[in-house]
């Protein structure tokens, strides 16, 4: 065996006859907070539902802490859900929410009583205790919810898009929340986003996903620095990604030579790595637009467009306007072709 705490093995998911997860190799420590990143319709969600035990395995197999759970029903897998909908019980006040699974798990009411009322001062509601969900704001409700299922002492959390319907700085908030409930309780969470700067900020590792299948795996640092795929590049930011051919690069436009040597398959670069200003390559400004802190800028090239950007401090180029740029070894990403 493993160390995993949580492992998925050559797991497939199908939802009748189509599959939407092929094969799945995951292992997640104890104490790990993982996320599970991809857009809109890749299997996340498929996929915590597998591990909470709410579809069944169309192959392979999953276990916790040692144990094969394939078989093992949801309410015995010691697993923790929480939706980015609470579903939390509008005629019950907050206490009474937290303590709705210990009661039907018939503990004793002093111990309902101490959970409950450390459920609720871990995520900081102790003085809400007496309210209902509609009297408390959507970032409220979200660590009732959090409280919720904390009580139960799971072995593993799962939060599905938990934060995405809070605004900005409701979502900022809970996210250091999170990471606090989650150094402090030591739980391992694997926390689902379709939202980047999300998984960079929370997870210990990252697991981009697409179509079902794990794309990369590795730290923010891995993921955001070195992304190994034409895709993983261009999800963290890597947005101008262009073919290598010989001494040149080549994109929908035509192809343009580079000044150095780059190894066969793809070179990316961030908006903010092309050099504006000077260089070899001319360019005409297709879009402008001022990003607060920065400018950012659409530019129509031999290669087909880019995307550039500046410091807003530097002088600003209009619409329409001609240009250098060069696209540095400085700030180049390379992505080699696939054997
Ligand atoms: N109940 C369902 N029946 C059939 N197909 C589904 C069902 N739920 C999700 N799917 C499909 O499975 C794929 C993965 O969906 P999902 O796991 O919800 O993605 P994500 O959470 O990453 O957005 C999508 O193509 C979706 O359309
Ligand atoms: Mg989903």
């Amino acid at each position: 065996m493993s160390s995993a705490f949580v492992s998925l093995q050559n797991v497939s998911l199908a939802y009748g006859k189509t599959v939407v997860v092929p094969d799945l190799r995951l292992d997640i420590r104890k104490g790990e907070l993982v996320a599970l990143l991809g857009p809109s319709g890749c299997g996340k969600t498929t996929t915590m539902r597998a591990i909470a035990g709410l579809m069944s395995l169309h192959a392979g197999s999953i276990s916790i802490d040692g144990v094969d759970m394939s078989r093992t029903p949801a309410n015995k897998r010691g697993v923790g859900l929480v939706f980015q909908s609470y579903a939390l019980f509008p005629h019950l006040n907050a206490f009474e929410n937290v303590a709705f699974g210990l009661r039907l798990k018939k503990l004793p009411r002093t111990e309902i009583i101490g959970r409950v009322e450390h459920g609720l001062s871990t995520v900081g509601l102790s003085h809400l205790a007496q309210r209902k969900p509609a009297e408390m704001s959507g970032g409220q409700q979200q660590r009732l919810s959090l409280a919720r299922s904390l009580v139960m002492e799971p072995k593993v959390l799962l939060l599905d898009e938990p934060l995405s319907n809070l605004d900005a700085r409701l979502r900022l908030e809970m996210r250091t929340e999170l990471q606090r409930v989650q150094r402090d309780t030591g739980i391992t969470m694997i926390f689902v986003t379709h939202d980047q700067s999300e998984a960079l900020a929370l997870a210990d590792r990252i697991v981009l996903m697409k179509d079902g299948v794990i794309e990369q795996l590795g730290t923010a640092d891995d993921l955001y620095n070195r992304p190994e795929t034409e895709f993983a590049a261009d999800f963290f930011g890597f947005e101008n990604i262009f073919e290598v051919s010989g001494s040149s690069i080549r994109g929908p436009q035509g192809s343009v030579s580079i000044s150095f040597t780059a190894k066969a398959g793809h070179l990316a670069w961030r908006p903010g790595a092309v050099k504006i200003g000077s260089g070899p390559h001319k360019a005409t400004v297709r879009g402008v637009a001022f990003a607060g802190e920065h400018r950012e800028y659409v530019f129509d090239t031999g290669l087909g467009q880019i995307k550039a950007s500046a410091p807003a401090g530097e002088p600003a180029y209009e619409l329409g306007a001609s240009l250098s740029f060069d696209l540095p070894e400085d700030g180049a990403l390379s992505i080699p072709a696939k054997n």
